[in-house]
């Protein structure tokens, strides 16, 4: 059993970075699809408001409890965040909530006590978030099987909705598991999270390929190298579970690929920002996966230090 301050620092550190992941991907969903299906495009944009109104919950319950680390990592928000939004904002027409990353932005670290009222009002957010995030699930499943069966057209790649998916389900399991108060156990969480986040980066890589413009010659190959790198790194992973490699040398290895897709997807999203590359990439997109580095990079240090 983790204890109640744990358990009320953890739930909105993860909160603060999944939520937040999870109403982009209903923006990404929203922007993707025909004018026929209309329908779909609403229901996104109903998840991407129903999130919005949750991460601003989730803001007003943190102040002062999660960790500095996790508030510094660059997961919640990055530099850049703001000004992406504000131009994924310009190009679409669709508003989007930035009085959030302004809040989010302002977030104090921990420091206050943890109160039994806190602790219920997490336990309360928590499972409003189960309900969500199931249905979004439900939503993703049901595009994903349609785009599958050719019933759907949208301009998002099946793997790109596959992965969305996976990352919901995730989500999803953490909730669950701090819902149970389930004990953290350094091993067992690096094994799951690193083989879940190494097949994430190489898909980020394998996306970035894909919507870059075809004269972007270098950027497609530097894209490619990271997407054949991590599916390297995957099969290490796998190796470690099966203990033909030591699971903390894999480690270390993940900590320095990360750190330069992590570089790469910064510099990425600053030249969008500053129409530097040419790519039918949204400038979101980019952040967002710039904050699924940084979330990665702080747990592979925590598992680097504790294995
Ligand atoms: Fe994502
Ligand atoms: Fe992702």
């Amino acid at each position: 059993m983790i204890t109640a301050t744990e358990f009320v620092r953890q739930s909105l550190a993860l909160h603060l970075f999944f939520i937040r992941i999870m109403k982009e991907h209903s923006f990404f969903l929203e922007l993707g699809f025909t004018p026929r299906d209309y329908n779909l495009t609403n229901q996104a944009d109903y998840f991407r408001k129903a999130f919005d109104a949750m991460l601003a919950d989730t803001i007003a319950l943190s102040g002062g409890v999660v960790s500095n680390e996790v508030l510094k990592s660059g997961e919640v928000i990055t530099p850049y965040t703001l000004k992406a939004e504000t131009v994924s904002s310009y190009y679409t027409g669709i508003r989007i909530r930035t009085e959030l990353t302004e809040a989010q932005a302002g977030l104090e670290g921990d420091g206050m006590a943890v109160s039994p009222l806190l602790e219920q009002r997490v336990q309360a957010l928590n499972n409003n978030a189960i309900n969500l995030v199931s249905s979004l699930i439900q939503f993703k499943s049901a595009i994903l099987s349609g785009v599958l069966s050719c019933s759907l057209f949208t301009m998002n790649y099946p793997l790109l909705i596959d992965h969305i998916l996976r990352e919901a389900k995730l989500y999803l399991t953490m909730i669950q598991r701090l819902q149970n108060k389930e004990e953290f156990n350094p091993e067992k969480e690096a094994y799951e999270q690193e083989s879940f986040w190494n097949r994430i980066m190489g898909e980020h890589a394998k996306f970035i390929r894909g919507l870059l413009d075809p004269t972007e010659s270098d950027l497609f190959a530097a894209a490619n190298n990271f997407g054949n790198e991590f599916d390297q790194l995957s099969a290490e992973v796998e190796q470690a579970m099966d203990k033909t490699l030591p699971l903390k040398k894999v480690t270390a290895e993940n900590l320095d690929a990360v750190k330069q897709i992590r570089d790469f997807k910064l510099s990425g999203t600053q030249g969008l920002l500053e129409c530097k590359i040419k790519s039918i990439i949204i400038p979101l997109l980019g952040d967002h996966v710039l904050r699924e580095a940084n979330h990665y990079l702080r747990l592979l240090n925590m598992f680097d230090k504790s294995l």
